[in-house]
């Protein structure tokens, strides 16, 4: 039985309304509707405002996937949506929609879980499990083994703040504005990245647990004693120093847990996956550790459905689909 199977899947976790269509592993479209304009008003997602969005944007955003992709409902195998983690109202949109799709067509369902999404973009990119996969997101920092397509184990995660909110607090309370993480990455390449040593927790520890509130904290109150001191912050160097370490810091781990594991190859995954210096220091490292590296490019690293129809098509393969009472999981875990 050898048909082809195409997947329409929907992400609406948090402030990007996407809707993608995959046939057999490959992506035919991937639309994403960004509300970063929307959210920049008030320097960060706002959850209710984010939800209206959704609501306002969805139904176009798979219309213009599944034009054009070329498909109609007809020809879909299933219907995919995200439905945890992620913002619970945010997440009701996408997932009302898709079981509404999903029964008016008689086409079955697919719930994803938003973080299998994001490791199974290195799929698009040509990952075949077995492989370490850090997942370094606003929402999220893990270090998970991938031993299969549908099979995950999170070897650590973070013990605090995700990398990616560490990035985005660094960055608003520098005035770089929303979202931090982009704004701060460019402002580093002009810095020095040994300016300010900052403490790499937990990097010499024998587990694959992270913590970057101490890091936060570190960034803020050197500002704040600066600033005190009536003194200039160096923000170019700041910004270098604090990238250097979250970079030193995930790599090494990542780097370790595939040692350890005697896994060859590496893959990222997450927005924060799309931060140069770790990406560099990425391809540095494993080519050194003699490790295959893996990068989604930018766009299947921060939210998109793309990802989450790959997970679906996976899923499918395994007949793991889901009935009409999938509902939203804000705090859903990978395993
Ligand atoms: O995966 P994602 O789009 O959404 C979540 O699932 O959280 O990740 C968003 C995060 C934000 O914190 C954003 O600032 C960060 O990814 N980010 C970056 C870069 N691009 C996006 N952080 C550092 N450097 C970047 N270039
Ligand atoms: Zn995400």
């Amino acid at each position: 039985m050898n048909e082809s199977v195409t997947i329409l899947a929907i992400e609406t976790s948090c402030d990007e309304t996407s809707a993608a269509v995959l046939t057999d592993g490959q992506l035919r479209s991937n639309i994403i509707a960004s509300q970063i304009e929307i959210h920049t008003l008030y320097g960060g997602v706002v959850p209710e405002i984010a939800s209206r969005n959704h609501l306002m944007t969805v139904s176009e955003v798979v219309d213009e996937s599944l034009n054009r992709a070329g498909v109609s409902l007809a020809e879909l195998n299933a219907i995919a949506v995200t439905y945890g983690p992620g913002l619970v109202g945010a997440l009701l949109i996408g997932v009302s929609y898709a079981k509404a799709l999903a029964f008016a067509s008689g086409i079955p369902l697919i719930g994803v879980n938003h973080l299998a999404g994001h490791i199974s973009a290195n799929f698009l990119a040509g990952a075949k499990p077995p492989f370490v996969c850090l997942i370094i997101s606003g929402g999220h920092t893990s270090i998970v083994q991938v031993k299969d397509y549908t099979e995950f184990e999170v070897l650590g995660s973070t013990r605090d703040d995700a990398a990616g909110e560490a990035f985005d607090k660094v960055a608003r309370v520098m005035g770089l504005g929303y979202p931090g993480g982009p704004k701060l990455d460019a402002l580093a390449q002009q810095g020095n990245p040994h300016f300010i040593e900052f403490p790499r927790v937990m990097m010499e520890e024998n587990h694959f647990d992270f913590s970057f509130s101490g890091l936060k904290s570190a960034v803020l109150n050197y500002i704040n004693r600066e600033t005190m001191k009536g003194n200039e912050i160096r923000k170019a160097d700041l910004c270098a120093s604090f990238r250097q370490c979250i970079s030193d810091i995930v790599t090494e781990k990542t780097i370790r847990a595939a040692k350890e594991l005697h896994i060859d190859t590496v893959c990222i995954c997450g927005g924060v996956s799309c931060n140069s210096l770790i990406r560099s220091e990425f391809s540095r490292k494993c080519a050194q550790n003699g490790l295959n590296l893996i990068m989604p490019e930018p766009v299947l690293c921060s939210d998109n459905a793309g990802m989450i129809a790959s997970a679906a098509y996976y899923q499918y393969k395994k007949d793991d689909f889901a009935d009409l009472y999938l509902n939203a999981i804000p705090s859903l875990k990978l395993s």
